[in-house]
């Protein structure tokens, strides 16, 4: 807002008061002792003065700042050029973004020096990668066999499942996004994330009825204590349809960041 804005509803307000003022009062009525309200409103000198004494305080004050400044003192965040100070998100760090496209969010692909084998040609993160294995090998002691359908997948990877089974199928992108994200916005990318499915009952890979299989009710039971959890459960605010079998980990800093930091579209 400018000065001049400022003054205009402050004039515009002093007329108001002046109107809300009894007509007996505001012409100098007998009982009134004071100076009529009229007289002195109506005399443009005061006004003048007033004006220039505000005037006068307006530009002494912003003298005063621009002198007392402390320019050379800025944050460093805000003048700093030197290259170490700059934000990590890089291929080594890469951080998501708001952005979506079909209700699917953008990731990074995990630079492959950060991906580690889990077996089968599967990869994932490293830390990842330790907890999915000794959450296996748990439910394996618990007599549940958790087998991998799908883990780490790049760009190009995404591109055959999105586009090349989308057109197979001939599903409009709209339609194929609901059970796939189109390339650079799918969690596989991030390396944490990770498909499974119930060594005991494959016809279940893949397919809702995941859900009813001894692997899924272990995962529900357990998946938190080893830094896992459901991607997109039923009516997730993604609006990305149920995946009983999709798991991602959130279960140190960079993969909590990874997919909580910059989005406000989260599954609850
Ligand atoms: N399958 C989920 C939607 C993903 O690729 O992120
Ligand atoms: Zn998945």
């Amino acid at each position: 807002m400018s000065n001049s804005d400022r003054s205009r509803p402050a004039k515009n307000s002093a007329l108001g008061k002046a109107e809300e003022i009894p007509a007996a009062l505001r012409d100098g009525g007998k009982t009134r002792t004071n100076r009529p309200y009229s007289e002195t409103a109506s005399k443009p000198f005061p006004i003048a003065q007033i004006a220039l004494l505000l005037g006068v305080l307006i530009a002494g004050g912003a003298a005063t700042i621009l002198v007392l400044a402390p320019q050379n003192r800025l944050p460093t965040a805000i003048v700093s050029t030197d290259p170490s100070d700059a934000p990590t998100s890089s291929a080594a760090n890469p951080q998501p973004t708001a952005e979506n496209v079909l209700n699917h969010l953008s990731y990074t692909e995990a630079p492959a020096a950060e991906l580690v084998s889990i077996g089968g040609g599967y990869r994932l993160r490293k830390a990842a990668a330790a907890k999915f294995q000794a959450m296996v090998a748990a439910a394996r002691a618990s007599g549940v066999s958790i087998t991998t359908i799908s883990a780490f997948r790049s760009v190009e990877d995404q591109k055959r499942l999105f586009f090349g089974v989308g057109a197979a199928r001939g599903q409009r992108p709209t339609k194929r996004a609901e059970v796939s994200a189109p390339p650079k916005y799918s969690e596989h990318h991030t390396g944490y994330a990770i498909d499974v499915g119930d060594g005991t009952v494959p016809a279940t890979n893949l397919n809702q009825n995941f859900d009813t299989t001894p692997a899924f009710k272990w995962l529900k039971a357990n998946a938190a204590t080893y830094g896992f959890e459901l991607s997109f459960p039923k009516n997730n605010i993604q609006k990305v349809s149920y995946e009983p079998w999709h798991w991602r980990f959130v279960g140190d800093i960079h993969s909590l960041e990874t997919f909580y930091k910059a989005h406000n579209l989260q599954p609850k």
